[in-house]
C-alpha cells in the first residue's frame, strides 16, 4: 500500500509508502490520500501524524512521470485533485503534524503546509522546485506558503526553487522544531510534541484551530466578529464549563470532547 494508516497509541499515523520512488504523489497515492483522511475524520485518533516512508524523503512531490502528455483539463483536473485533498486537513476535526523525514519537495512540501503542524528531521530539505521545470506549485504551495512565511521569503522558494535547511525551516516558521534520531525516537518525539495538545478538548481545539486559519483570510472587523462567534460556540461546550470548574475548584479537569 502506498498510504498506510496505522494506529500508534492515541494518535492516527499515515505513512507515505513509495520509498522508491521518495514517496512521490502518483494520482493514485493522493487517491489513496483522501480515503484515508476519511478513515481519520471517522475514527477516534486525538491528532493525525504524517510521515515518510525510508530514511531519504518524505515525499519528493507530484510524481513527475505521470505529468505529461496530458489535456489542459486533465492537468486542471490534477490540480485540483491534489488540492481538495489536502484541503481535507483543514476540515479534519483534530489538528495534523507532518514529520519531515528527508525531502519535502514541491506536493510533498504542499502536504505539509496543509497540515496543522511541521516537525523537522536534521536531512530535511524543504522547497517548491517546480520552476525548475517549468512549471509552479499546484497543490497549494502559491497560498500557503506565503500565509506561513510571508511573502518575500515564498517569492524567493517559488522563483528560485532553492530548498530551505531544517535550522532555516525553524527560523522562518515554516517548521516549528527539529527531531533528532531514528525513525521510532522521531515519531515518538511527533507524539510528545501532539500531546501538548491532544489531552484538551478536541471540538474546542477545532474551533480555535478554524478561528486562526480564518485570520489569514479575513480583514481584521470580520476576522474579530468570527473570533467573537467562535469563542461564544467555545463558552457553550460542556468542556468549558468543566474546564473554568476545575480551575475554580482547584482540580485537574476531565475534558469529554462535548
Ligand atoms: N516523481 C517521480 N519520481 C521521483 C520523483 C518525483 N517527484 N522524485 C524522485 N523520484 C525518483 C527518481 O526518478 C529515482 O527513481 P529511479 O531510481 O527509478 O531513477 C528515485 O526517485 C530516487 O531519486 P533520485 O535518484 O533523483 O535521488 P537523489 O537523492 O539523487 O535526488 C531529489 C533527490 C533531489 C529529491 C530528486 O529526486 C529530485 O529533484 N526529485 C524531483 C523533485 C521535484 O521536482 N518535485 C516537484 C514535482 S512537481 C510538483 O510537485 C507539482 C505540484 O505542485 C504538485
Amino acid at each position: 500500500m502506498a498510504v498506510q494508516l496505522t494506529r500508534v497509541e492515541e494518535f492516527a499515523l499515515i505513512r507515505l509508502n513509495r520509498p522508491k520512488a521518495l514517496n512521490a504523489l502518483s494520482f493514485a497515492l493522493v487517491r489513496d490520500l483522501a480515503r484515508a483522511f476519511d478513515e481519520v475524520a471517522a475514527s477516534d485518533a486525538r491528532a493525525l501524524i504524517i510521515t515518510g516512508a525510508g530514511e531519504k524523503a518524505f515525499c519528493a512531490g507530484a510524481d513527475i512521470a505521470e505529468l505529461g502528455g496530458r489535456t489542459l483539463m486533465e492537468q486542471k483536473r490534477g490540480a485540483e485533485l491534489g488540492q481538495a485533498t489536502f484541503a481535507m486537513l483543514d476540515r479534519l476535526p483534530i489538528p495534523s503534524l507532518a514529520i519531515v523525514n528527508g525531502y519535502a519537495f514541491g506536493g510533498g512540501l504542499e502536504l505539509a503546509l496543509a497540515c496543522t503542524f511541521r516537525l523537522v528531521t536534521p536531512n530535511a530539505k524543504l522547497g517548491t522546485p517546480e520552476i525548475k521545470l517549468g512549471l509552479l506549485p499546484g497543490y497549494g504551495g502559491t497560498q500557503r506558503l506565503p500565509r506561513i512565511v510571508g511573502e518575500a521569503r515564498a517569492l524567493e522558494m517559488v522563483l528560485t526553487g532553492k530548498s530551505v535547511d531544517a535550522q532555516l525551516a525553524v527560523a522562518w516558521g515554516l517548521a516549528s522544531r527539529i527531531v533528532e534520531g531514528d525513525a521510532k525516537a522521531v515519531l515518538a518525539q511527533g507524539m510528545e510534541f501532539a500531546r501538548e495538545f491532544s489531552g484538551y478538548s478536541l471540538p474546542v481545539l477545532s474551533l480555535a484551530r478554524e478561528a486562526v486559519r480564518r485570520a489569514l483570510d479575513t480583514p481584521l472587523h470580520e476576522g474579530l466578529k468570527i473570533e467573537a462567534d467562535l469563542s461564544t460556540l467555545a463558552f457553550n461546550t460542556e468542556d468549558a464549563a468543566e474546564g473554568t470548574s476545575a480551575f475554580l475548584e482547584k482540580r485537574k479537569p476531565k475534558f469529554k470532547d462535548r
